[in-house]
């Protein structure tokens, strides 16, 4: 775990170091988990949109698109349930001044719990070797059963407290684990209360509560309150989809985790509308299609898991989350739920405006049920970089360039596809050939050219950036129209010709390659 927490924070570094990511409004100190995607950020961001995009909707012929606005009618957040249950239980240390949120306080002390127990079973694995039965184990010996037992007991009973949003059990549990605050030991907390996590503004021109705007915090209900524009003047039938990707904001009382748990976001969320009684067929499909669409990236199978939902949503009759091994453990990265006639239901209730679908093949007309698929394009981020950050020695390779590190980014994601460097810049010879294959490549993809520093160190800057393809245009260039290709993971090198550049290039770093 001390080398993953290294490692992690490696990849922060590296995000600031190499205009992936920095700290919003840096020179102000910061602003508590909102950051800011620099140059190369941004790229690669877009990229992951456009793999999430094209896979929703140009691969499917009945998912359609949208970009509704960030501000909607305040009664949408009454109707989706949000200004009443979106809230999470705050928790207040008296001596340290410190917020915490109390589920995740008494979630780490259930960790806590059984990392006691896994930490037996693995010492009596070693002490037993290969006829180790860690079933009977478990289930036998009585310090971990009894580890168990506790966690199960505390988990049990964080679930009734927080299905019943009964703040006053989960101050029990508090107290009863004798839970102290992280930072200072201090056992000294207020009462639990219940947070809202909804960010709110004024209408310029109308004061008090009528007047009250909310920020989104799930893209979800612009997708809603528009499903009947959608369906008329698209023409789609049940089943059918639409999806939006867009910025969305919540007032997370513990941020933390660089871009994992931020308090202004992005969101690539899909609503699925099916036949009520079709959910779960959907859902099941949904999940699947979903884990594939992560697995084409080349990720390991062993670093994604599907994790159903013990507490579900306000919302929701079933949901799962696909969980990515981050370098702080596995944690929620996408989210699939079964949303029922929920949303639909209460904005027609509320709105008093009909939200239902006419089938013509039966004549009949109903709200439909939902499914939802929910990514959060930053936490999509910070998996991509987790799985592509490596640090590797350099085979025959002496001092500063025997370690390199670099970016194991599928060529698709990759920010910068190729990057042209003359051989020697004070060559006036190398450096307008190289120019001039510059101005042909970046009319078809994201070009770098750089001519400074020794041809080594160039190659380990690309590498840090993750651009796949180095090309590098030497003396032979000038008499045969020929120029090395280095592929940045082997760091092999091949010699091809100017004019087969483009066309190579654009086959390796095709969306193709990902959805075949
Ligand atoms: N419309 C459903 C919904 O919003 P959610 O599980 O609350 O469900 C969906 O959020 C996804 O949005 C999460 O799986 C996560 O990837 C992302 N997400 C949620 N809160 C976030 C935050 N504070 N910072 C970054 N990403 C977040």
């Amino acid at each position: 775990m001390a080398q993953n927490e290294d490692v992690f924070k490696k990849i922060v570094s590296h995000c600031k170091e190499y205009g992936f990511i920095y700290p919003s409004s840096e020179i102000y100190d910061g602003l508590s988990a909102v950051y800011d995607y620099g140059p190369y950020g941004s790229e690669l961001k877009n990229n992951i949109k456009t793999y999430w995009w094209k896979s929703m909707v140009q691969l499917n012929d009945n998912i359609v698109g949208i970009d509704a606005a960030i501000f909607m009618h305040p009664k949408t957040w009454k109707a989706s349930g949000h200004v009443d249950a979106f809230n999470d239980p705050l928790v207040d240390n008296k001596d340290s001044k410190k917020r915490y949120r109390a589920d995740q306080l008494i979630e780490d002390a259930i960790a806590k719990i059984e990392n006691k127990a896994e930490k037996e079973i693995e010492k009596a694995r070693a002490r037993f070797g290969e006829n180790f039965d860690e079933k009977l184990y478990r289930e036998t010996n009585p310090r971990v059963s009894e580890y168990l037992m506790k966690s199960k007991t505390i988990q049990d009973k964080l679930n009734v407290a927080m299905t019943q949003n009964n703040m006053e059990m989960l101050g029990e549990i508090l107290q009863e684990l004798e839970i102290a605050d992280p930072d200072t030991g201090s056992r000294n907390w207020t009462e639990v209360r219940q947070f809202n996590l909804m960010f709110n503004t004024q209408l310029g021109n109308i004061a008090g509560e009528e007047g009250k705007l909310y920020l989104r915090p799930e893209t979800a209900q612009g997708i809603f309150v528009n499903f009947l524009n959608v369906q008329k003047t698209t023409r789609q039938k049940i089943p059918f989809g639409i999806a939006q990707i867009g910025k969305a904001f919540r007032n997370e009382i513990v941020a933390r985790q660089f871009i994992f748990r931020m308090r202004e976001f992005e969101q690539m969320e899909m609503q699925f509308f099916v036949k009520p009684g079709d959910e779960m067929k959907y859902y099941e499909s949904w999940k699947s299609q979903r884990m594939k669409w992560h697995l084409a990236l080349g990720t390991g199978a062993n670093k994604l898991r599907f994790h159903d939902h013990e507490n579900l949503a306000h919302y929701a009759n079933a949901a799962v989350d696909i969980q990515f091994a981050f370098p702080f453990g596995f944690k929620e990265l996408e989210g699939i739920h079964s949303r029922t006639d929920f949303d639909l239901k209460n904005h027609q209730s509320l709105s008093g405006k009909k939200l239902q679908f006419f089938d013509p093949e039966t004549n009949e007309s109903y709200i439909p049920y939902v499914v939802e698929t929910s990514i959060g394009c930053d936490r999509m981020f910070l998996a991509i970089l987790s799985e592509a950050y490596t640090e590797e020695m350099v085979p025959d390779a002496e001092g500063a360039e025997a370690q390199r590190v670099l970016l194991k980014l599928h060529p698709a994601l990759a920010p910068i596809k190729c990057a042209v460097l003359p051989l020697l810049k004070n060559k006036p010879e190398l450096v307008e050939k190289a120019k001039k294959i510059m101005d042909e490549l970046k009319i078809s993809f994201l070009c770098a050219y750089d001519d400074k520093d020794a041809i080594g160190r160039r190659y380990r800057r690309q590498d840090a950036l993750g651009t796949p393809y180095c090309i590098t245009i030497d003396f032979d260039t000038l008499e045969n129209n020929t120029v090395t290709m280095r592929e940045r993971d082997s760091m092999t090198q091949t010699r091809i010709p100017i004019d087969e550049l483009t066309k190579t290039i654009e086959d390796k770093i095709s969306w193709r390659n990902l959805f075949k």
